[in-house]
C-alpha cells in the first residue's frame, strides 16, 4: 500500500481541490497519511495570493526535499504557484517530480502512471474548459459541512489580484450537476453547504445565482446553506431577496470590500464607490436585519494616501462588520498593481505596517463588541468536532457563522442549543444546555 500527503496552502478552492485529490489517488491503492514523513507522494497544493503565501511554499519544499533525499518521495506541486510558475519550478526546485495547474487536477492518475512509466519529470498545466471534479461523497461523511464548487476561474482582474492568472477564465458548473453534488453530500449525512467560486453572483450555469440558492435550499437534509465569495458591484436584488425569502440560507455573507475610498477603489478596478457598498448593506440588512457581515481589506495599496486610509477607518467603524479580513498590499507578478505601483506611488513596508496595525485594533474592538452582545443569549450551533486548544471541549458554528466553543456531550452534524457565558473578539465560550433540539 502506499501513502500520500497532501500540503494544501491557499483559500477554499484549494481545500476543495485537495479533497478531489485524495478522491482520485485512492483507486490507484493510495491511502493518506499525516505523517510526511512516511509518505511516498506529497503533493504541495500551492497558493499566491500574496508573497508571503509563496514564502511558505518555499520553506515547506525546504523540509521536503529533505524526504526526497531520504527516501525518493514522490514530490508534486499543484495549485496556484504551478499554475503561475508552471516549468520554471522545475529548474528552482530540481527535487520536484511534477507540476500541474489549477485545471490539471483530474489529471492527476494519468500524471504519476507516466511517472512511473517514464521515471522522468513533468509539467502539466493547460487550461481545461470543463475541469469540474466531483466529489464521490465519501471523503465527507462524517462532517458537518462542506463546500459544492460552482464556478472557477475569475474574469475581473482587480488590479491587485492574481487569481485571474492562476485560475482562469470564469466558467460555471451546469446546475443539474451542482443540486447532484448537493444531494450526494447531503446523502452521506452533510448539514451545511458552501456554494464556492471567486465571484458567485456572476453563476451562468443555466439558472441565476439566487435561483440555485433557493433550489439547493429545498433539498432535504440541508440544515444551512452558505456562499461565498460575493462581489459587493453584483450583489442583485434578487440575492438579497432570497435572503428575505429562504430561511434556511444563514444570515451571513462575506463582502469583500477592500477599501473604504473612492479613489483607491478605482484604482483597484473594483468597480463600485464606498456609498454603493454602504447602500447595499443597508438593503441586505433591511432583507435579514441580524445579518453577520464579514469582508476583506488590503491596506497600503499603490497611491493610498492618509487620507484614503482614515475613509477605510471610518467606514469599517459604521459598517459594523462581524469580522475583517486584512492584508498589506502585496505586488503580484502581471497583475496590473505591480506594473503601476512605482507610477501610483509605492508605500514603505512600515507604513503599510502601521496601517494595519491601526485598523486591526479598530476592527478587533467592533468585533468584541458585537460578540459580547452575545453573552446570555442561546445559540443555535452545529457541532463540527474537538476544540484545538482545549480537546475536553467541543467547537461549532453559529448561522452567523461565529465559531463556539463549548462544554457538553454533542455528535457532529448535530444542532444544538448552547448558552453563551463568554466572548472574545474571534469565538464564543459556553455550555451545552441539557435539552436537545
Ligand atoms: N474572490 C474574492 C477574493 C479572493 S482573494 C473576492 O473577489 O473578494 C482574498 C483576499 O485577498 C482579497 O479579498 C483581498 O483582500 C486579498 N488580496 C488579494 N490579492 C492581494 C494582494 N495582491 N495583496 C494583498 N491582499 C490581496
Ligand atoms: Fe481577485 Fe477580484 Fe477576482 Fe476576487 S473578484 S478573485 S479579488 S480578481
Ligand atoms: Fe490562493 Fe489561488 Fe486561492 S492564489 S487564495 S489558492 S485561488
Amino acid at each position: 500500500m502506499k501513502r500520500y500527503f497532501i500540503h494544501t496552502f491557499g483559500c477554499q478552492m484549494n481545500v476543495y481541490d485537495s479533497l478531489r485529490m485524495g478522491e482520485l489517488l485512492s483507486p490507484l491503492g493510495y491511502r493518506p497519511t499525516p505523517l510526511p514523513e512516511e509518505a511516498d507522494l506529497i503533493v504541495l497544493n500551492t497558493c499566491s495570493i500574496r508573497e508571503k503565501a509563496e514564502d511558505k511554499l518555499l520553506s515547506a519544499l525546504g523540509r521536503y526535499r529533505l524526504l526526497k533525499q531520504a527516501r525518493g518521495t514522490r514530490i508534486g506541486i499543484g495549485g496556484c504557484v504551478a499554475q503561475q510558475e508552471k516549468e520554471k519550478l522545475l529548474k528552482k526546485a530540481p527535487f520536484v517530480d511534477f507540476v500541474f495547474g489549477t485545471d490539471a487536477v483530474g489529471k492527476l492518475p494519468d500524471i504519476l502512471k507516466e511517472l512511473e512509466q517514464t521515471g522522468g519529470r513533468l509539467v502539466e498545466t493547460a487550461w481545461e474548459e470543463e475541469a469540474f471534479l466531483k466529489g464521490e461523497g465519501e471523503t465527507s461523511r462524517g462532517k458537518a459541512s462542506e463546500f459544492v464548487t460552482i464556478m472557477k476561474g475569475c474574469d475581473n482582474f482587480c488590479a491587485y489580484c492574481v487569481v485571474p492568472h492562476t485560475r482562469g477564465r470564469e466558467a460555471s458548473r451546469p446546475h443539474e450537476e451542482v443540486l447532484e453534488q448537493a444531494q450526494t453530500l447531503l446523502s452521506v449525512g452533510v448539514r451545511e453547504l458552501t456554494l464556492l467560486g471567486q465571484n458567485v453572483n456572476s453563476y451562468a450555469g443555466g439558472i441565476s445565482f439566487a435561483k440555485l440558492l433557493l433550489r439547493v435550499a429545498q433539498l432535504p437534509g440541508l440544515a444551512r446553506l452558505r456562499f461565498t465569495t460575493s462581489h459587493p458591484r453584483d450583489l442583485s436584488p434578487e440575492l438579497i431577496d432570497a435572503f428575505r425569502a429562504e430561511p434556511k440560507i444563514a444570515p451571513h455573507i462575506h463582502l469583500p470590500l477592500q477599501s473604504g475610498s473612492d479613489a483607491v477603489l478605482e484604482r483597484m478596478r473594483r468597480g463600485y464607490r464606498a456609498e454603493e457598498y454602504m447602500q447595499r448593506l443597508s438593503q441586505l440588512r433591511a432583507a435579514r436585519p441580524d445579518i453577520a457581515v464579514t469582508t476583506d481589506v488590503i491596506v497600503g495599496f499603490p497611491g493610498e494616501t492618509e487620507a484614503d486610509f482614515e475613509k477605510t477607518l471610518e467606514l469599517t467603524a459604521r459598517a459594523q462588520f462581524d469580522g475583517q479580513f486584512s492584508f498589506m498590499f502585496s505586488a503580484r507578478p502581471k497583475t496590473l498593481a505591480a506594473l503601476k505601483e512605482d507610477a501610483w506611488g509605492k508605500l514603505s513596508q512600515k507604513v503599510k505596517a502601521q496601517r494595519l496595525e491601526r485598523l486591526q485594533r479598530l476592527q478587533k474592538q467592533i468585533s468584541a463588541q458585537l460578540f459580547q452582545t452575545q453573552v446570555g443569549q442561546v445559540a443555535e450551533v452545529l457541532v463540527e468536532g474537538k476544540s484545538k486548544q482545549n480537546p475536553g471541549r467541543l467547537h461549532g458554528k453559529t448561522p452567523h457563522n461565529r465559531t463556539v466553543n463549548f462544554e457538553g456531550e454533542a455528535r457532529v452534524g448535530e444542532l444544538i442549543e448552547v448558552r453563551i457565558e463568554r466572548a472574545s473578539s474571534s469565538a464564543l465560550y459556553g455550555q451545552r444546555l441539557s435539552q436537545g433540539m
